[in-house]
């Protein structure tokens, strides 16, 4: 069996669910992790017994170094990304993919360029409630699609900001609640209903405006090409990381995702499914996805095969929000660039 050796980027909150994974799949061996900050990589070093960098440029240029995941602040998955691809090595990017169209369009070129596999941890798309409704709804058999809404109520307080200086910013960050913790959500709604075509919207900063410049809430209509809508609100402002919550109308069935997918059929037939038990280290909010989609990018590796959450498609997101953004600053409806016009 074909193995891959790999580097985890950024050892901050996210990346032991890569290492988790790594540790879990049969085809990727951790080889080493990176950090600048040393401190914050020797503990994971030490922990995961591998090798330790405190700069980017060393791992690109260890040719041992076929995989690195991208666990770092948004402003470094587009530069980093297209560095370790140049550098001969395949890159699986924490999301958002980047944090503008422009960016995800240089990765997906130099993908293509390079001939590299760029994949992006949208891990929710594996949750099995997520690939139930995605196959209902290919199935055709609910119908057409009426309408759908989406809405993401989570808490996010100045602690967590002060986490970190590059939370909170346009710069660096490149948004607030829609880029880093709504993302997976539009993701989904756009994975099951299709890219909309246009989005009219609004923001603002309502509670976190003494230590983000960037919007703590946002609402919406994205329209699809047959004329349908999706509303959705979006806010870091809540008590609490509530579920998301995800509602679609078709003709024959009313899809609910809290946790459970419901599915109420207009016959009057009421169907309940439950995600399986979260994995230690895995929070509700991430969803549960992470080991399965590592696992996935690696097989696809191993297999020559195209991993399906690429550029191309991973950039939808930030073309929904970056569109949201452009409205909310505008006034405007604003259309939405498929991959293929742009
Ligand atoms: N998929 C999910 O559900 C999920 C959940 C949480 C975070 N994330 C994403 O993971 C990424 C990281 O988020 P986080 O919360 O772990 O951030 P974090 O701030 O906790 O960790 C980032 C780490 O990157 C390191 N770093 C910064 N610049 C670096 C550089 N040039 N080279 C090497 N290391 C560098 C920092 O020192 C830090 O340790 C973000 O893109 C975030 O949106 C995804």
């Amino acid at each position: 069996m074909k193995h891959y050796q790999t580097a985890v980027i950024g050892c901050g909150a996210i990346h032991q669910n890569h290492l988790d994974a790594i540790a879990d799949c049969p085809q990727a061996d951790l080889y080493a992790v990176c950090d600048i900050d040393a401190a914050q990589g020797e503990k994971t070093a030490a922990s995961a017994n591998c090798k330790l960098f405190t700069s980017f440029d060393e791992v690109l240029e260890d040719p041992t170094i076929d995989v690195v995941h991208l666990c770092t602040p948004h402003y470094l998955h587009a530069p980093m990304a297209i560095a370790a691809m140049k550098a001969g090595k395949d890159v699986l990017t924490e999301k958002p993919m980047a944090m503008s169209i422009y960016e995800t369009m240089d990765m997906v070129r130099a993908a293509n360029e390079t001939g590299r596999t760029l994949g992006v941890c949208f891990q929710n798309r594996y949750n099995y409630t997520s690939q139930h409704v995605k196959s209902l709804l290919d199935s055709g058999s609910l119908g057409k699609v009426l309408g759908a809404k989406a809405l993401v109520t989570w808490g996010r307080d100045a602690k967590y900001y002060g986490q970190a200086q590059w939370r909170g910013t346009w710069q660096y960050e490149g948004g607030g609640v829609l880029i880093n913790q709504a993302i997976h959500t539009l993701d989904l709604l756009q994975w099951f209903l299709g890219l909309p075509v246009s989005v009219a919207a609004q923001m603002s900063c309502y509670q976190l405006q003494d230590c983000i410049e960037v919007e703590d809430t946002a609402h919406g209509i994205f329209t699809f090409a047959d004329g349908s809508r999706a509303i959705f609100y979006a806010t870091n402002n809540y008590c609490t990381s509530s579920p998301i919550e995800l509602e679609i109308v078709c003709e024959k069935a009313v899809l609910s995702l809290k946790d459970t997918l419901t599915i109420q059929y207009s016959d009057g037939r009421v169907e309940h499914s439950t995600e399986t038990t979260l994995g230690e280290g895995e929070k509700a909010y991430w969803g549960l996805g992470h080991k399965k989609l590592i696992a996935d990018y690696y097989a696809c590796l191993a297999e020559g095969k195209p991993f399906w959450i690429d550029g191309p498609e991973a950039s939808k997101a930030v073309r929904m929000i970056e569109s949201i953004y452009r409205s909310a600053a505008t006034g405007n409806r604003i259309p939405i660039p498929s991959p293929k016009d742009l």
